[in-house]
């Protein structure tokens, strides 16, 4: 199929030069062609936009069909893909969403990692990761503002609010597509980051894109340089070219104490070089990988147990340790490594989701709303950057106190998002907002088209990694102790939910993140062109694309997600949500 590769450069062009008959649809082409732009994609030729194998279609003729029939359709049509494959424009209407997309939606007894081989390979189904497949990926700057606010958060966990971050180290590991904005969040919250990787590619790679500081490769270095920073109170961000796990040993050895401790190693993909074992060079671990398989198995899980007992010593001297949501903790616990609670059940250390972004953030509603300016103009990106801090702003002065700190945190990265240069292919911004502020700021862009303030339309969207998209036990849903965090209802009621309220696509995938099978996430893509009806459409769909997953938080009796649900029950007359009634723990002591 490489034969209809496209021989035109594939990047987002501005929304009036797509060939269509309705903006609708031409904001859904320039949106695909942003996925596949080589400058924001990872193997572009292939049709992969970021995670490894995070497909946006499986082969070059479901691109050419689907930008044909997004041509061709009209605001009456819907046009329906399945995993890749367009399978065709049905009438439908005004109010329907243009494309309904589902990804590697399988039979629940045929959704194991071997079964994605297989019938990935006979052509399908495929991976959509989170927002490869649903079109929404923008470039790294999302991952950014989400490491930023867990970094943040987790030294306020581990220092409290009044201490100040600098010269408190943050080690952890990997300089890949997501974990490379590890040591640019650690400047953006003020500390020392040191973070290993045992690929020269992706560690040079990094540096000179200047995501991190200094590059080491010696560890007498690295922790002479460490020492000194922590001295002067440094903001300073390093990369150790070499294994993580030699760096636990010996900041143990040498006793540096690491305040904040995490990993962001491919660990949900532990046996095809997701985890470089300890002891094994770069290249004589890809060799081993290829020709010994079972020998590479045996050296990863020595390495996991040996990295898990070095994490534990540091604990023990007072590191805060989280998980990464990259099944750290999972394939150590299957390598026999100590890592479980007392209760045997239970890992001994929280996911990112447990401690920071769950309860300080998705309960809330707080999540990664985005937005694309469809002309392509950076002055378009500066005056929505203005119009969201503005509306941000204001939402601060009437916030309760619950959620002043996350506001304020919104707020100075909004701020410093411009200066920040984080933009890669189309003119992209990402804010974490909760419900309140995702519709006013809509709402705002809305009658910033319709004036002709903004120069063209915006595209809205989001991160399946939020509030409501995303059912996943072991990452988006690890903070939902009542049972249900192995159902997944949420996420097929979102994207319904969203698309009979105006989103103009929706998404439900299987995998993203961590793993086929692991996970359902779902999206939703909405264009605002300045109408009475898009106005209609956000009010109505933003609103319940946060609600849902509030709810079901607050059913499963998480205190901050009750909070947030009773008080939007006091403002919105048409809202009626099943709240618990908390059991008087007293009653069951006999
Ligand atoms: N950043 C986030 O917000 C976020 C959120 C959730 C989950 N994750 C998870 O984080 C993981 C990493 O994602 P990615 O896109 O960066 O993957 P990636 O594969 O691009 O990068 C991982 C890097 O780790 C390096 N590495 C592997 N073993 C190592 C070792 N022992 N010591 C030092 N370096 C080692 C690899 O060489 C690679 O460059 C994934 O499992 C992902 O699902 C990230």
């Amino acid at each position: 199929m490489y034969r209809f590769m496209p021989d035109y450069d594939m990047f987002a062009r501005p929304i009036y030069e797509y060939p269509a008959q309705t903006q609708q649809a031409a904001a859904i082409m320039l949106m695909i062609q942003n996925n596949l732009d080589p400058a924001v994609a990872q193997h572009p030729q292939e049709l992969i936009t970021y995670g490894g194998n995070g497909a946006v279609f499986q082969n070059w003729a479901q691109y050419l069909l689907t930008m044909q029939y997004l041509a061709e359709m009209t605001e009456e049509q819907t046009l329906h893909m399945y995993s890749g494959h367009p399978m065709g424009l049905f009438p439908s209407s005004k109010d329907a969403p243009r494309v309904v997309v589902t990804n590697g939606i399988m039979i629940p007894n045929y959704s194991k990692p071997d079964d994605w081989e297989k019938y990935n390979a006979l052509g399908v189904t495929q991976y959509g990761q989170m927002t490869a497949g649903s079109y929404m990926y923008i470039g790294p700057q999302g991952i950014v503002h989400g490491t930023t606010i867990t970094v943040m958060n987790a030294f306020r966990k581990k220092l409290g609010t009044e201490v100040n971050p600098n010269g408190k180290v943050f080690l952890t590991a990997g300089l890949g597509g997501m974990s490379g904005a590890q040591p640019k969040a650690g400047n953006i919250a003020g500390c020392i980051t040191v973070c290993a990787e045992v690929n020269p590619k992706a560690a040079h790679k990094r540096h000179d894109q200047g995501w991190v500081d200094e590059l080491i490769e010696d560890l007498e270095i690295l922790v002479n340089r460490v020492r000194k920073a922590q001295e002067n109170h440094e903001i300073v961000s390093i990369a150790f070219l070499g294994n993580v796990v030699d760096v636990w040993e010996k900041f143990d050895k040498e006793n540096i104490s690491i305040e904040l401790g995490s990993d962001q190693t491919s660990l949900h993909n532990p046996w095809a070089g997701g985890y470089y074992p300890v002891d094994l060079g770069f290249e004589e671990a890809n060799a081993m990988m290829a020709n010994d398989p079972e020998q590479f198995k045996t050296k990863v899980q020595e390495s996991l147990r040996r990295h898990a007992a070095a994490v534990n010593r540091h604990v023990a001297k007072g590191t805060y340790f989280f998980d990464y949501g990259n099944a750290f903790l999972l394939e150590a616990s299957r390598a026999g490594a100590e890592v479980m609670a007392e209760n045997g059940i239970d890992f001994r250390y929280p996911s990112y989701i447990q401690d920071i972004l769950g309860p300080m953030c998705f309960d809330y509603g707080f999540g990664p709303f985005r937005w694309v300016c469809t002309s392509g103009k950076p002055e378009d990106l500066e005056k929505t950057d203005q119009i969201a801090l503005e509306v941000m702003k204001e939402i601060k002065s009437n916030s309760p106190t619950e959620i002043q700190q996350q506001m304020q945190d919104n707020i100075k990265w909004i701020e410093e998002a411009g200066k920040n240069k984080l933009v890669v292919g189309s003119q992209a911004r990402i804010l974490y907002a909760d419900a309140e502020g995702r519709i006013k700021i809509a709402k705002a862009f809305n009658d910033a088209v319709q004036s002709g303030k903004l120069s063209a339309p915006v595209v809205l969207g989001r991160d399946h990694h939020d509030v409501s998209g995303t059912d996943s036990p072991f990452r988006e849903t690890s903070n939902i102790y009542d049972g249900s965090k192995f159902t997944a209802d949420m996420a097929i009621h979102n994207v319904i939910g969203d698309s009979f309220r105006g989103a103009t696509w929706v998404s439900i995938h299987n995998g993203g993140g961590v793993g086929w099978g692991e996970v359902i996430n779902g999206g939703f893509g909405m264009l605002l062109d300045g109408t009475a009806e898009a106005e209609r459409k956000l009010q109505s769909m933003l609103f319940y694309d946060v609600h849902n997953g509030i709810s079901r938080r607050a059913w499963a009796r998480n205190d901050e997600a009750l909070f947030a649900i009773k008080r939007e029950m006091e403002r919105t007359p048409g809202l009626k949500v099943t709240i618990p009634e908390m059991v008087d723990e007293s009653l069951l002591k006999f």
